[in-house]
């Protein structure tokens, strides 16, 4: 039955009830519906609005049905979205009791509500994962303080740093993803029950009562911005797209790391795929995917905005759309971060490949300028001399480790013995101890912030 028969003569025609239903999507939050509306009835009960037998029997009904659900002997079907079948159910356990449920109460504030506890509880679990990750990420890079590796500018080798320098970059980016998560639950959780259709109501309601028992830190403080505001929706879509665009850049690296080329890192057989015909194919498959994936996550969040962008106050049909792109963002985001987990724990890293890497393409020509810089020759001049001194191993097919004392002298006599030293990618990244920089000292202080921070989430 429709919970808005009364008014009608005919049927919804076949085509738009198919279209304007929502169960198959929203019975995702049939625990969070259950779990406001069981609030909502304590709280009638509370203020006098019912019996407080009423209240009970409602109440009791209502954890029925959530168990009954849960266990499967209640099946979410026929109906228009999940409050209705909630609703149908109750009363077709209790009766007329059950019809008072909906008293003081429109689906308007109840699906903004059912929507916020949903965000809500998937803020947390995603904050977790993110603190796994960090915490791996931080762990890996303990292990690798001195294992140097190329760092890229321009996808060129640009200077030296370590594995532990490039693990903590990413501990931080996901580490910001989980703090801007935390920022934004505290806009999720104000509760907008109490906002009625669009003006509220004229009963005698404790907003605040409501609140208290769904965790809610507060209410929201105007009804039509509470029934119709879903920019909650769009911060939260904005804190998985990021989360998404930090995976896609790693698994970028990764990618490109596990072909032939780099050969930086050997992937592990569980996550990677063979080709059906290429039989020596072994495919970075679930990096590719995690890459993919964070287009659809932007879609939602572009798909929400664009949902948003022209709607007159207060609530219109138009916001059932928040639903399914809230829905398949979170489910995305969150098997995406706990394959890549998994995935990362079992990478093996080829630590002779990345040092090779680390020395080759000239990544320690700044440290031949710097050598010179620090000798007094303006940083400027030193650039240039460093300049030609690549421009000759270049035509003459030397590295910068390999050219002869004598040679280097030609281009300046300050150079001396201790320039070897200088152009040694470990040197190089020991040098390096300002803060964020590569040095093994400063990565064991960004791991331990990385450790401080993640336990203050
Ligand atoms: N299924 C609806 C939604 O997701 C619930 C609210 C319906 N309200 C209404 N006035 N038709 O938005």
């Amino acid at each position: 039955m429709k919970l808005w028969s009364g008014r009608f003569t005919a049927e919804l025609d076949s085509l738009a009830e198919e279209f304007n239903d929502s169960l198959r999507f929203d019975k995702e939050m049939y625990r969070e519906d259950i779990q406001g509306s069981i609030a909502h009835a304590a709280m009638l009960g509370k203020c006098g609005i019912i019996a407080s037998a009423e209240s009970k029997a409602i109440r009791d009904a209502l954890t029925a049905i959530l168990e009954d659900i849960d266990r499967g002997k209640t099946v979410i079907e026929n109906a228009e979205d999940i409050h209705s079948f909630v609703e149908n159910e109750l009363v077709s356990r209790i009766g007329d009791t059950g019809k008072k449920l909906h008293t003081a109460r429109s689906r308007n504030d109840q699906v903004a509500t059912d929507l916020r506890l949903y965000v809500r509880a998937h803020i947390d679990a995603l904050i977790e994962r993110l603190k796994t990750l960090v915490g791996l990420f931080a762990d890996k890079a303990a292990a690798e303080t001195t294992t140097v590796m190329p760092a890229y500018t321009h996808m060129q080798k640009a200077q030296p740093t370590t594995l532990g320098h490039y693990f903590c970059a990413y501990a931080f980016m996901f580490l910001r993803d989980a703090e801007r998560l935390k920022d934004c639950r505290r806009r999720v959780n104000v509760l907008p029950l109490g906002s009625g259709a669009c003006a509220s109501t004229t009963f005698p309601i404790d907003r605040s009562y409501t609140a208290e028992l769904l965790g809610f830190d507060g209410v929201t403080q105007n009804s039509l911005d509470g029934v119709s505001d879903r920019d909650f929706c769009v911060e939260y879509l904005s804190c998985l797209a990021l989360i998404m665009t930090h995976l896609s850049r790693i698994n970028e690296e990764f990618v490109y790391y596990s072909g032939g080329e780099f050969g930086f890192i050997r992937l592990s057989d569980e996550f990677s795929t063979g080709s059906s015909i290429m039989p020596q194919k072994k495919n970075p498959d679930v990096s590719e995917l995690l890459r993919g994936k964070s287009g659809r996550v932007f879609g939602a969040l572009t798909a929400m905005l664009t949902v948003l962008k022209g709607l007159p106050l207060a609530y219109n049909k138009d916001m059932q759309e928040d639903k399914e792109a809230v829905f398949d963002a979170t489910r995305t985001a969150e098997i995406s971060l706990a394959v890549f987990t998994a995935m990362l724990e079992k990478i093996e890293f080829d630590r002779d490949a990345l040092s090779a890497a680390a020395e080759g393409g000239f990544s320690c020509a700044t440290e031949i300028a710097d050598y010179l810089a620090a000798k007094g020759v303006p940083f400027r001049s030193a650039h240039e001399i460093t300049g030609n001194i690549v421009k000759t191993c270049i035509a003459r097919g030397k590295t910068l480790q390999n050219l002869e004392l004598f040679e280097y002298k030609r281009f300046s006599p300050l150079f001396d013995i201790d320039m070897f030293d200088a152009v040694s990618a470990l040197a190089a990244v020991e040098r390096r101890s300002v803060v964020g920089g590569c040095s093994k000292s400063e990565v064991e202080r960004q791991i331990a912030e990385l450790k401080k921070s993640i336990s203050n989430i």
